[in-house]
């Protein structure tokens, strides 16, 4: 770990469905840390894209419309979180598997990753970030000081998705989820710019068979013990 003044980092990455975005909420809700959804960023470059006409092939044009993207994550006052871009509210517009699906496409683009480094680097403030993706650990966050990474089968990671889906009252189709799931799998572990796998000091947390709290329970010991000098306010 590189000894820094920067405020802590705890990064979560892990594929599609291993929960890393309920996860990632609730420790960072505990510890009153702030939040980064790297995934909605790609997910929202991908919507403005998909709106502009802009093809996946013409890199340049993506690398320059992540750097200027105007998106913010807000919190209503009943605790709901919306995303916006420039001022309109994509919420969710980018929630879908269709966006989703657009999503890991352009993120093999090395221009649109080097495009959204520094917006990702800006949500690191005071008293900490939690920060949940891909390659939170490796590429964006090297010196965080404690990785994370979550894993979980692609059946029981298709089941939970389609549990959500079906909890939101959206339409789900299991084998159609897990099929999305191993090709975008596949394509995030493949691709040459930062591809999904854990940083060498990672911790891996197979939570196959593991619910919500047992998993935020495991990562918050672990954060109290790391973090207990760079944050003893909590
Ligand atoms: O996490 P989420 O499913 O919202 O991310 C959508 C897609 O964005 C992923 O499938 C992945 O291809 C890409 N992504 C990425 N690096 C990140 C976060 C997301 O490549 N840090």
């Amino acid at each position: 770990m590189i000894p820094s003044a920067l405020p802590p980092v705890l990064a979560i990455d892990g594929p599609s469905g291993s929960g890393k975005g309920t996860v990632s909420r609730c420790i960072a809700d505990v510890l009153h840390w702030h939040l980064l959804d790297s995934g909605a960023l790609y997910r929202v470059l991908a919507h403005v894209a998909h709106d502009a006409g802009i093809a996946t092939g013409e890199s340049g044009e993506l690398g320059r419309l992540a750097r200027a993207m105007p998106v913010a994550f807000i919190r209503t006052a009943d605790g709901e979180e919306r995303v916006l871009l420039a001022g309109r509210d994509v919420t969710y517009a980018i929630r879908t598997e269709e966006c989703g699906r657009r999503a890991s496409e352009i993120a093999v683009l090395p221009e649109v990753r080097e495009g959204l480094k520094a917006l990702q680097r800006d949500f690191r403030h005071p008293p900490g970030l939690v920060a949940d993706g891909r390659d939170m650990g490796t590429a964006i966050f090297p010196d965080a000081g404690l990785k994370i990474f979550l894993t979980a089968s692609a059946e029981e990671r298709a089941q939970r998705r389609y549990k959500q889906l079906k909890e939101k009252g959206l339409n789900a189709n299991l084998h159609g989820l897990f099929q999305d799931i191993t090709a975008r799998d596949e394509r995030d572990q493949k691709r040459a710019v930062s591809p999904l796998q854990p940083a060498p000091d990672a911790l891996v947390l197979d939570t196959t068979g593991m619910d919500i709290q047992q998993v935020v329970a495991r990562i918050l010991e672990l954060a109290r013990t790391r973090f207990t000098q760079a944050a003893p306010g909590y």
